[in-house]
C-alpha cells in the first residue's frame, strides 16, 4: 500500500514539474519543421491535408491562436484554434507521446479556450475521425459533449 503511494506521489510530483517547465507561446515560423514532426509522430497528418499549406493559411488568418508548447526549447505540442464570430473552432491538438498523459493536453486546451473566451467565443466545436476513439474519450474527460449532430463537410 505504502508503495502505491509513493509511486502515485512521484509520478504526481513528476507531472506538476513538467507543466511547470511548459512554456505556451505563439508559433514562429522557424517552429515549422519541428511541429510537422511532431504532428506526423501523432498521427495528424493524413493524405487529404498538407501541413505545410495548412501553417501558411493559418499565419494569415489569426496566427496568435497557434499555439506551441515548449519544454527545454523543445516543441512537445501545438494546437490551433480560431473564431469565426459565432463559434470558435480546435484543431491540431497534438503532444508528444513522449509527454503524454502528464496534464499538458489539458492545459494546451485551456491556453487555446481562454483565447477563444476574450475574443467573445460561447461555444467551442471539434471534428475527431469516428476511429479516434482514445481521443474522443480525451475530449469527453475535459467536458466536452457528443453534440447530436451530423458532421457534413464539402472540400473547395
Ligand atoms: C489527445 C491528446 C492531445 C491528450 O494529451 P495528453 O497530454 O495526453 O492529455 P492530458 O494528460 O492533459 O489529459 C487530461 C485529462 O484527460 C485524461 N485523458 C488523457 N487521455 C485520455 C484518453 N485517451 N481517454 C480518456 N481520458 C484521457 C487524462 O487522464 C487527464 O485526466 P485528469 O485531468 O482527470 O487527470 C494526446 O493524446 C494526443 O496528442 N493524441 C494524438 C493526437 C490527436 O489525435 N489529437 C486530437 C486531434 S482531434
Amino acid at each position: 500500500m505504502v508503495d502505491i503511494i509513493n509511486q502515485f506521489l512521484q509520478e504526481s510530483n513528476q507531472m506538476i514539474d513538467l507543466i511547470k517547465q511548459l512554456v505556451i507561446r505563439s508559433f514562429q515560423v522557424s517552429d515549422e519543421p519541428d511541429v510537422i514532426g511532431l504532428w506526423h509522430l501523432c498521427n495528424l497528418v493524413v493524405p487529404q491535408n498538407d501541413p505545410k499549406k495548412d501553417i501558411e493559411m493559418k499565419l494569415q488568418v489569426q496566427p496568435e491562436l497557434f499555439l506551441v508548447g515548449v519544454i527545454s526549447n523543445r516543441i512537445i505540442s501545438t494546437v490551433m484554434s480560431g473564431y469565426d464570430g459565432h463559434r470558435g473552432w480546435i484543431y491540431y491538438l497534438a503532444v508528444d507521446p513522449d509527454f503524454q498523459k502528464n496534464g499538458i493536453g489539458r492545459c494546451m486546451f485551456e491556453k487555446a479556450e481562454m483565447k477563444l473566451r476574450k475574443l467573445g467565443c460561447s461555444k467551442i466545436n471539434l471534428q475527431v475521425r469516428n476511429s479516434n476513439k482514445s481521443v474522443i474519450a480525451f475530449y469527453k474527460h475535459i467536458g466536452f459533449l457528443d453534440d447530436d449532430v451530423l458532421g457534413l463537410g464539402k472540400r473547395l
